[in-house]
């Protein structure tokens, strides 16, 4: 790649790159560095050429050689060549040296839960500031342990656990979760239906691959937990999102739906309870949503990891139950419920009309014996683990910490003049929502990220939930009242001057 000027470089890396002048600005802001609009405009129109400083920045955006966009020596743009994704780059002594990209499939994947901003909090604490970190679901950090018993019981079969198991878990793990899984009410369910995994997360990964083609559409929720947007857009597929109401308690809106459904949808994804939301739907909305379903032969993927943390006495039904005609996918795990994230145990459980799954569900099947078998000691605790008593009853009734804390959080967000927000009856996170125009706020990563260095406080913009209004941030209430309350002191102050 060529370029007479320094405005073609430009030009050329920003069309190879698919930015515009804003995105430059904007990924400029996410490093630091503060271009003007006027001033891209006029790099890009030949009309000035920015300072050295300015110059680095812009290559690190367009990922292309500085030296490169600067005087048109140097090789080539590492994207900008149009040749393949490994390229040789002159190094200091004089060799060339190849350099590897990632591949191109991760082009439009986005999951910001460990995105930019998370990068500049590293960064930040790197450098010795305590930040306040209301951004990721991970219980055990704030306090929230393990049972003893799942521990206790863990150490015992750690011994039996060096092999690898069966592909699809241990017989005695799949026996517990049938039995969840029969308590649940989800009909048509055999061991063999019932796959274990690292987390729910490689589960999604793996089901996502197995249905999706280029071209194939699935239906999933705006705001989402972006993983699935991430594996579906991965495995070639195309998310088509649909809205979740704030107006109606963040439930599906169904004329959504059945406005994006066409030949090539093949599935509906719902999040229930749900992340970033809070919601839990009740039986209408889902068999709403069965309905829809049944109409198009769509799959079902239910996405249930917080079943059991729901609040103010609501029950939680899993829409397979509702749809025994139907090829239903429910996914549950003891990350939340039991508080071991960090295990990583996770399940799923094919239920319902499994003939119209029959291929597909093999498909499944070679990808779970590809990675040979989900992790072994916590497959041991998952029988330990949905038996008995059931410590995470005690969160949630009143007095608990999870209840407590989302009924502080609620109020005292709430409290803040610009900010409102549907109460969560489940899970642990709140969606407010931010009066915009109050704030004059047109992008929510860069208010993430004023946050973040005003007041050292990490949370994520409705953006990393593929939610497309910039006026959405999440919080993750599972520190406790002490921290939400300095936490909630400090963002209520940045509101009373914030404006962007
Ligand atoms: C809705 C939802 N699904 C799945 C996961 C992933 O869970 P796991 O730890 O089982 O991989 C999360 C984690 O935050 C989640 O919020």
């Amino acid at each position: 790649m060529t370029g007479e000027t320094f405005a073609d470089r430009l030009r050329m890396a920003m069309e190879q790159q698919g930015k515009k002048q804003i995105d430059i600005i904007h990924d400029a802001a996410l490093r630091g560095v503060k271009i003007g609009k006027s001033h891209i405009s006029q790099y890009v129109s030949g009309k000035n050429v920015p300072r050295a400083e300015i110059l680095h920045c812009l290559a690190q955006v367009l990922y292309v050689e500085e030296e490169w966009l600067r005087s048109g020596r140097q090789e080539k743009s590492r994207q900008g060549s149009g040749e393949p994704q490994e390229e040789k780059k002159e190094s200091t002594g004089g060799r060339v040296m190849r350099e590897f990209r990632k591949s191109n499939k991760l082009n439009n994947v986005l999951y910001d839960v460990r995105g930019p901003v998370v990068d500049e909090a590293a960064r930040m604490e790197e450098a010795g500031t305590q930040i306040l970190k209301l951004n990721i679901g991970n219980p055990a950090p704030f306090g929230f342990r393990t049972p003893d018993e799942v521990i206790y019981d863990m150490r015992r079969q750690l011994t039996e656990c060096e092999g690898y198991s069966p592909a699809n878990g241990l017989f005695s793990a799949r026996k517990a979760i049938m039995q969840y899984a029969q308590l649940r009410q989800i009909p048509n369910v055999t061991m063999e239906d019932i796959y274990t995994g690292n987390g729910v997360s490689e589960l999604i990964n793996i089901c996502m691959s197995a249905l999706l083609d280029d071209g194939d559409e699935i239906l999933i929720p705006s705001p989402d937990y972006p993983l699935w947007t991430a594996c579906a857009t991965l495995a070639g597929g195309t998310a088509v999102h649909y809205i979740c109401d704030e107006q109606s308690d963040w439930y599906p809106d169904m004329a959504d739906i059945r406005r994006k459904i066409n030949d090539r949808t093949k599935a509906i994804v719902i999040i229930n309870p749900n992340n970033p939301t809070g919601a839990l739907y009740p039986r209408e909305v889902l068999q709403q949503i069965v309905d829809i379903a049944r109409e198009h032969q769509l799959i079902i993927f239910s996405d249930e990891i917080y079943d059991r943390l729901v609040m103010d006495g609501e029950e939680h039904v899993s829409i397979a139950s509702l749809a025994p005609d139907l090829f239903c996918v429910t996914y549950s795990g003891l990350s939340k419920s039991h508080m071991i994230a960090g295990f990583r145990i996770g399940w799923m459980i094919m239920s319902g009309n499994k003939k119209m799954a029959k291929d597909y569900m093999e498909g499944i099947k070679m990808l779970s014996n590809m990675r040979l078998c989900s992790n072994v000691p916590a497959q041991s605790i998952v029988q330990t683990a949905l038996g008995g008593h059931q410590s995470v009853r005690s969160y949630v009734v009143p007095g608990g910490r999870i209840r407590e804390q989302r009924d502080y959080i609620y109020k005292a967000l709430t409290d803040i003049p610009g900010i409102s927000a549907v109460k969560p009856k489940a899970a642990f996170y709140i969606f407010p929502k931010i009066d915009v125009k109050k704030f004059g706020i047109v992008n929510d990563e860069q208010f993430a990220l004023d946050l973040l260095r005003d007041k050292k406080i990490l949370l994520i913009h409705g953006g990393g939930f593929n939610w497309k209004q910039p006026d959405h941030f999440r919080v993750v209430f599972l520190p406790r009242i002490e921290v939400l309350k300095e936490s909630v002191e400090k963002m209520a102050d940045f509101f009373s001057y914030y404006h962007q």
